[in-house]
């Protein structure tokens, strides 16, 4: 084999890198642009083409729109409780108070929200948000957010964007983010970008389960990354299963069903008709959740004194209600429940506010949803874990390393709230963009090592060299498989520790796949190179999962049934070892500060019109 000489890579050469060009990295490219930086965006697709759109409902931001009684005070408050107290305080207070400006922002630059009748920014019901909060689009809201950040990033002076560019590897320089090594997806070649600061908006990692809404992009690459380079992960074992996705046909589960059709007054019902969440009410919200079928109409109707559907309760709740009804043989035909707004409201209205999903059910499942109930079941959606970032900067412990959006961690706790994704990942997207301008200033020159850049090229070539191995596709397979059978909504120490043996296992085997053919358009390359993070990030779920003996937010123990106090005040965080193993750490808590906790805890009459 000749020698790589390194000085024949195509190099670019930018202040910051963005991998990522969903909300998060779209928001923070725009943010760092305007401080003057010269900013490269990598995204792995099209651009345009993000997980972001698979928030179809709304960004939640305390507007008070739709109900003046809203205020970020309530909408921090929402969040802790929807997140079982494990967010960090900070990211929760911080995202409150800037969400409202980040959607205003949003709607200057030409995101065409839906109106109220006075022609405000209008704002849906959703899980776990007291009040109306969602500015929406119909039910294409990430669609219409990432359509006008695309649109405002390509007209901002100092972004360029590279499409179809996989990141493969952070380069370093003591210790210090110097650069990344790429590969362009259509010919193969590597690529270099030398800059001073990476913002990691890589997303999640859903592609690891069989059942998702996340698309084949979504496969950990930032989270692994960032862990290889030295940063932490937090609260990992948090995945969130959204409780609506399509079930029926195969070709398309896991397909995303927006909550916001639960929002607009669709119901959940059984195969006996029974609408069953009334049965799943957790005593801790059972003060703010309806327990007769009138007064969840009536609040739907906008009573003030009244308390929410119990279909609006947060997603962990209602996707183990879905799961529980399935289990005890009460499900519907393909294994999910009925999810009914044909019968709620008129078929104009459906068709108006739920346009994608009238259509979605009629070209994919042949269903007609003004006239019939959907048939879901959850979906994996979502991790709330990711990458430990400084709250105010979104720096990791790797210096100019940065971490925004889905990739990132601490907003969500145990649970994130629908429509907290949208907020979160303009909030902290525009932050990251602005602290990776003030960290640049400090910096000066950096070298990127020739040994480091031709030791990725070797390791990324490694699947096309040999000669022969399993393929990856199987590999892949199994890993779903195992996550179903072990690491799935329902959790118990016996899974998980078989489902780590397996991990461990795959990520043995995956050292020796072969990908067949040559570099250029190589789907299976592509997926050779992915398996490693997908892998990775498995791992950290199930370890993080197998640590917490108790069940919180989207952390379901069969055998540790039910919060326990003393993880009330725990966050797991997640390193690589000086041995090179994985490292995993129990953080107590600190309580969180006075004037915040005050917040979280306080009753909603002494929060309601305080918008201070
Ligand atoms: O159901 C939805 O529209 C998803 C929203 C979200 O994940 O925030």
């Amino acid at each position: 084999m000749g020698a790589i000489d390194v000085s024949e890579i195509q190099t670019f050469v930018h202040d910051v890198v963005v991998i990522g060009a969903g909300g998060a990295g779209l928001r923070a490219a725009v943010a760092a642009a305007e401080e003057g930086l010269d900013v490269g965006v990598v995204c792995k697709s099209l651009l345009g083409k993000a997980h972001t759109v698979m928030a179809e409902g709304g960004a939640a931001a305390a507007l008070g729109n739709a109900d003046p009684r809203d205020n970020w005070k309530i909408h921090f408050r929402d969040t802790m409780r929807g997140g079982k107290f494990l967010n960090q305080w900070r990211m929760a207070e911080l995202h409150a108070q800037q969400a409202p400006d980040r959607i205003r922002e949003l709607e200057a630059w030409g995101a065409v929200f839906d109106r109220t009748a006075d022609g405000r920014i209008n704002q849906r019901n959703f899980g776990g948000h007291r009040y109306p909060r969602l500015a929406h689009v119909g039910d294409r809201t990430g669609l219409e957010m990432i359509r006008t950040l695309q649109d405002k990033a390509v007209h901002t002076a100092g972004v360029a964007v590279h499409m179809e560019c996989t990141a493969l590897r952070l380069l370093l320089d003591k210790g210090r983010v110097a650069g990344i090594l790429a590969y362009w997806r259509d010919s193969g070649r590597f690529v270099l970008f030398k800059c001073k600061a990476v913002i990691m908006a890589t997303g999640g990692f859903g592609r690891a389960w069989r059942v998702t809404s996340n698309s084949w992009e979504y496969t950990g690459d930032g989270q692994a990354m960032a862990y290889e380079a030295g940063a932490e992960l937090m609260d990992v074992e948090f995945t969130q299963f959204h409780p609506t996705g399509m079930v029926w046909p195969p070709s398309v589960a896991g397909v995303l069903v927006t909550e916001g059709v639960r929002g607009e007054g669709g119901i959940l019902t059984n195969n006996r008709g029974e609408r069953f969440m009334f049965n799943y009410i957790p005593e801790k919200f059972a003060k703010e959740t309806a327990d007769t079928v009138e007064e969840g109409e009536r609040w739907l109707d906008g009573d003030k004194t009244a308390r929410r559907p119990p279909e609006l309760l947060t997603r962990d709740v209602v996707a183990r209600a879905i799961a529980a009804e399935v289990a005890a043989g009460r499900g519907s035909p393909h294994g999910g429940a009925f999810l009914d707004i044909a019968s709620r409201r008129p078929a104009e209205v459906i068709k108006k506010k739920l346009p994608s999903m009238y259509h979605q059910f009629k070209e994919l499942a042949e269903v007609d949803i003004t006239k019939e109930a959907m048939e879901v079941g959850p979906t994996l959606h979502y991790a709330m874990g990711g990458i430990r970032v400084d709250h105010d900067t979104q720096m990791t412990r790797v210096p100019g390393l940065f971490a925004a959006g889905e990739c990132g961690a601490g907003l969500h706790g145990a649970n994130r709230l629908g429509g907290n994704s949208l907020s979160d990942l303009l909030v902290f997207g525009r932050l990251a963009g602005l602290g990776a301008a003030s960290y640049i200033a400090t910096v000066g020159d950096l070298e990127v090592s020739s040994d480091d850049v031709v030791a990725g090229i070797r390791k990324a070539t490694a699947p096309l060299n040999r000669e022969s191995g399993p393929n990856p596709y199987v590999v892949h397979d199994g890993l779903r498989d195992v996550m179903g059978r072990h690491v799935n909504i329902w959790r118990t120490r016996e899974g998980l520790e078989k489902g780590l043996v397996e991990i461990a296992r795959l990520q043995g085997v995956v050292g020796t796949v072969k990908a067949h053919g040559t570099s250029q358009f190589n789907p299976a390359w592509s997926e050779a190179l992915d398996l490693p993070n997908l892998l990775l990030c498995a791992e950290m779920v199930a370890r993080g999962a197998l640590l917490r003996e108790e069940s919180r937010g989207a952390h379901s123990r069969e055998d540790f049934q039910g919060e326990r106090d003393e993880w009330g005040s725990r966050n797991i965080v997640i390193r690589k070892g000086a041995d090179g193993a994985m490292e995993t750490e129990v953080l107590e808590r600190t309580a969180g500060p006075d004037g915040l906790a005050g917040i979280a805890n306080a009753s909603l009459e002494d929060l309601e019109g305080n918008r201070g």
